[in-house]
């Protein structure tokens, strides 16, 4: 007896310890090496694959709706009309989607004329969904497999240039994206993340439990970002290359996860967990589970 529960101990403490070992493994815009980004094929593909988190961005429509879109306008670099037609003139201002309806932006297939960037990604018609709907198809896609649940990193785009231009203030574009949130009660399984601390500081006012993440491009100093953002958050996410030693014992110091963006190159993603990181975000979460788990 005492020697089954040793054993029963011992297994329970190395599951715990397998489980706090594990890397965060997210799918940029669903998988952009793989599939159109920010689409319904992109994030079911990236579940598929077993990523733990799909990392997705949104803006919002005229008419309120919180879409799931990195850019808040039809790039002309993979979008076109559904008739085929090009986009012509200024992407920003011709097809600025905050002057869209939520009926007007499906009029635009964001799927099927590949992204030379992206040259293996799946050539389908796609285009950009509502957030409520991409995430009511995950988990749908999840409950019909039986698959283990994905997290939800849900990056605001927002920036001061942008205000009441492509996109609503920071106190009604948070209210916008928390309604969705608390709406498909994915509280528990998601964190908000922006560069703009400004929609981080909404969000929360809003649910100080819910989890956020501040992204850093280069400014990396962890305490001066962490001062200006007001509070803890759940984790910091600066580009790959500001990782080194040194940041991540700050952040873990501070009980803060690191989990850079993006990373696709896989020597880089392998240097990366050497060095401690929580997780990382890369367009080919593939490579990444193949690597790193
Ligand atoms: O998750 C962070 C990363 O997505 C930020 O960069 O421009 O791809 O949204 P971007
Ligand atoms: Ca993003």
């Amino acid at each position: 007896m005492k020697q089954i529960l040793c054993s029963l101990m011992l297994l329970s403490a190395v599951g715990l310890m397998a489980q706090k070992g594990r890397i965060d493994i997210q799918g940029h815009r669903g998988a952009r090496g793989l599939y159109p980004e920010n689409t319904i094929p992109a994030f079911i593909g990236a579940v598929k694959l077993g990523v733990n988190t799909l990392e997705l961005d949104v803006v919002v429509t005229k008419d309120n709706q919180v879409l799931v879109s990195h850019d808040p306008y039809m790039n002309d670099g993979f979008c076109r009309q559904v008739d085929g037609k090009s986009l012509t003139g200024d992407m920003k201002k011709d097809y600025n989607i905050y002057t869209m309806t939520y009926a007007e932006t499906q009029s635009y297939d964001c799927g099927q004329w590949g992204n030379e960037k992206f040259p293996d990604q799946q050539k389908l018609v796609a285009h950009k969904p509502l957030l409520a709907d991409m995430i009511d198809s995950v988990e749908d896609y999840i409950r019909k497999n039986n698959l283990p649940k994905v997290k939800y990193n849900i990056e605001i785009k927002c920036a001061p240039a942008g205000d009441n231009i492509m996109h609503p203030l920071p106190e009604p574009f948070a209210k916008l994206v928390y309604e969705v949130v608390k709406k498909k009660g994915i509280q528990d399984h998601c964190n908000i993340q922006s560069f703009d601390v400004r929609c981080l500081q909404e969000i929360h006012k809003l649910d100080p439990k819910l989890p956020i993440a501040i992204l850093i491009a280069d400014a990396n100093n962890f305490k001066k970002n962490l001062e200006q953002l007001g509070f803890t958050p759940y984790a910091y996410s600066p580009h790959y290359i500001l990782v080194n030693k040194k940041l991540v014992k700050q952040c873990h110091a501070a009980g803060v996860k690191l989990i850079p963006w993006t990373v696709n190159d896989e020597k880089k993603m392998v240097k990366l967990k050497e060095l401690g990181v929580d997780g990382v975000i890369t367009d080919y979460p593939n490579k990444a589970i193949q690597l790193l788990r």
